[in-house]
């Protein structure tokens, strides 16, 4: 039977481990350091990514499933709490999941796990925009 994507490790597996993420993140930089959609959300960044990549590789493995790299290594982490200080709108979460969409295309993964991790990803991006917008917002009416 074929393990379906998010029981276990079966995201984890399915974006080929510890080797294919960090492959996907490595990508997913790359694209953020080029493309002229994701200018300003790579502005946001650092000059140098290196630290920006292992900290979303880690993430990631532990999201998908596999072993939780993450918070041994930063501490613990909430991806909306962690993103409300930036100034993120739909342009800004779109241009973050086209560099993810990029990245993902060249991977040798099966096109429905592409599809479901673009879906998923959805999800903390949209929360990420939302508690931005709030706090800037609530910025707004204090002023
Ligand atoms: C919605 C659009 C997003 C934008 C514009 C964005 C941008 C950023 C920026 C500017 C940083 C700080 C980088 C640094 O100082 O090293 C960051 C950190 C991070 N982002 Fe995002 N991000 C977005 C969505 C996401 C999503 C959806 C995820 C996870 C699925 C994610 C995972 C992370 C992680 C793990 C960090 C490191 C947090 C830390 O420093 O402790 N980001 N992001």
């Amino acid at each position: 039977m074929t393990a379906v994507y998010g029981d276990g490790d079966a995201s984890f597996q399915a974006a080929g481990g510890q080797a294919g993420i960090q492959r996907l993140v490595d990508r997913f930089y790359d694209y953020m350091d080029s493309l002229p959609e994701a200018a300003a959300i790579r502005a946001m960044h650092p000059k140098d990514l290196a630290l920006t990549r292992d900290k979303l590789y880690c993430f990631l493995c532990g999201w998908l499933g596999g072993e939780k790299l993450f918070a041994p290594k930063y501490g613990p982490i909430i991806i909306p709490r962690a993103h409300e200080h930036l100034d993120i709108g739909e342009s800004e979460r779109d241009a973050w999941l086209l560099c993810m969409e990029k990245a993902l295309a060249e991977q040798p993964y099966a096109e429905d796990f592409k599809a479901y991790l673009m879906r998923e990803l959805f999800v903390p991006a949209e929360r990420c925009r939302i508690l931005s917008q709030r706090r800037i917002q609530a910025e707004q009416a204090e002023q």
